[in-house]
């Protein structure tokens, strides 16, 4: 979608669409309401009056004009008291839906009669809104395009009378926030055997050379020789070569101490020897989405130019049965050096970001942030609306769960207790993968603990709200989300002081 900042009036803009918010209780008198309402003859006021248009959050009536803009829809937004960037985030978003309803391909958005929300806070959530809300994943569908097919919105325009610099400063940051989110989404939307871990690969050349960012990618060969047995021993029981990504973002001084970010790049989980039920197992192509939240933060980070040094690695495996795969009882190595007795063989996260995590620690950073889908009992524990978040650095997890409020992709902390820890003893090696049933997220939380050494690390267990079903206006229903790669760029962001 392209987007820009206007800084125009929004009774003359043209414009196929132009949305503005209503809020509980407006009645048309003051700002930009007042004027559309005199360049319509008193339309505006009449729809208020009706009571069919309370400002309430769902609804929204559609005007025609004669000049300027040819549509105006009026988009109830809630209580002025509640409005925040996420509200307007879903606001832009449902114009775009409108604009797909009344099958038109541009949208301008009016920032006005929003307030209490900052105006670059605000520009940055709308154009979020408007360009996650016009991402689709078509690329695999052969289809041509006939006149009944959906309407892609392709132009998005963001309005408003406040500090026109913040403005325009918020729409330019919040469409590269957005392009990473998208690309996210892309990555994980690809089938298992279209995003294999080259493709990632491949994938991180091409972000690299388009937004110049340092790339690195260890193939099988490269692991054996540094000893990362624990991702080596998962990519055992497949034909695809695993890979390890690191991208490298140095916008800080030289010598300064990188943030790092570390995503499960797992392609296709079917659960190895400790094979899973066929039902739902296609989902298991989402299981890259933390390696491809990274990817689409580092690419907004460096399209942002933030000032300090970033450095993502992704660990990229499949996990599939065969003949040569790792059996439970196995005891493996690990670039850490602890040995590991897999218990099972589909707790195979782990095992790949325990040497990515491992290589990470020996850079030295400042703080090491991983996301992963890692288990199924985050999903009972916080359902859909939040990730886990927990960490050997209580005010880093506070950090990540205010860059989570901030960027609308919430996270929530679980605890990392010594008696935790002890359900991951093992008889035979230093520790086993698995740790029961009891506290699954948090037993596999503190197995990573175990490969960080002294650095100062949290992991984000996103198993229940990177992909899946969600209502949220700037998701399309269901399938590959982008969480939280906002969150991620929020957190390094806010780190840039
Ligand atoms: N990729 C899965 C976790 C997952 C589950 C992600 C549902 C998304 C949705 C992970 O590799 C896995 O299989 N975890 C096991 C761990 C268990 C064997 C200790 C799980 O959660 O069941
Ligand atoms: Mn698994
Ligand atoms: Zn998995």
């Amino acid at each position: 979608m392209q987007l820009r900042f206007v800084d125009t009036d929004a009774t003359t803009h043209e414009t196929p669409l132009l949305a503005v918010p209503v809020s509980k209780g407006a009645d048309g008198s003051k700002g930009v309401l007042a004027a559309l309402d005199a360049s319509l003859g008193g339309a505006v006021v009449r729809v208020l009056d009706s009571g069919e248009m309370r400002g309430a959050e769902a609804e929204d009536v559609v005007l025609y004009g004669s000049s300027g803009p040819r549509r105006i829809v009026l988009l109830g937004v809630g209580d002025v008291a509640k409005l925040d960037a996420e509200k307007v985030r879903s606001f832009a978003a449902r114009a775009v839906r409108v604009a797909e309803r009344l099958r038109v391909t541009s949208v301008a958005v009016v920032l006005d009669g929003l307030d209490g929300v900052e105006d670059g806070t605000a520009a940055q959530a709308a154009a979020e809104g408007l360009a996650l809300a016009a991402w689709r994943f078509t690329e695999l569908k052969k289809k041509d395009d006939d006149d009944d097919g959906p309407v892609t919105v392709t132009g998005g325009d963001v309005l408003g009378t406040g500090n026109a610099d913040a403005l325009a400063r918020g729409t330019l940051a919040g469409a590269a926030i957005a392009r990473g989110s998208n690309l996210t989404r892309t990555l994980q939307a690809r089938p298992g055997n279209v995003a294999t871990p080259t493709h990632l690969a491949e994938e991180a050349r091409r972000i690299a050379g388009s937004v110049g960012l340092e790339v690195t990618i260890f193939d099988e060969d490269r692991m054996r020789k540094e000893g990362m047995d624990a991702l080596l021993s998962v990519s055992r029981g497949s034909a695809e070569e695993a890979r390890l990504i690191i991208l490298e973002h140095n916008g800080g001084s030289e010598g300064d101490p990188a943030l790092i970010l570390v995503g499960k790049g797992l392609t296709f989980d079917a659960g190895g020897i400790s094979l899973k039920p066929p039902a739902g197992m296609e989902d298991m192509k989402f299981d890259m989405s933390g390696g491809a939240a990274v990817m689409g933060a580092m690419q907004a980070i460096a399209e942002l130019g933030l000032a300090i040094n970033v450095v993502g690695i992704v660990p990229s495996s499949e996990n599939l049965p065969s003949g040569t795969a790792t059996k439970p009882g196995d005891v493996i190595g690990s670039l850490a050096g602890k040995t590991i007795e897999v218990i099972n063989t589909d707790a195979e996260g782990r095992l790949i970001l325990a040497d990515a995590l491992a290589w990470g620690a020996r850079m030295k950073p400042a703080a090491m942030v991983d996301c992963a889908t890692l288990t199924g009992s985050v999903i009972i524990a916080l359902g859909h609306h939040a990730a886990a978040v927990m960490g050997n650095d209580d005010e880093l997890v506070r950090e990540l769960i205010d860059a989570g409020t901030a960027s609308g992709e919430r996270c929530w902390q679980l605890p990392l207790w010594d008696e935790y820890k002890k359900q991951l003893e093992s008889d035979t090696a230093d520790l086993k993968n698995v740790g029961g049933r009891p506290g699954g997220s948090i037993t596999a939380g503190c197995f990573l603990s175990e490969f960080v050494g002294d650095t100062t690390w949290a992991h984000l267990d996103i198993a229940g709200t990177a992909f899946g079903e969600s209502k949220l206006p700037y998701n399309r229903g269901k399938g590959a989300l982008g969480h939280p790669t906002r969150l991620l760029v929020e957190w390094v962001r806010s780190r840039t002081g």
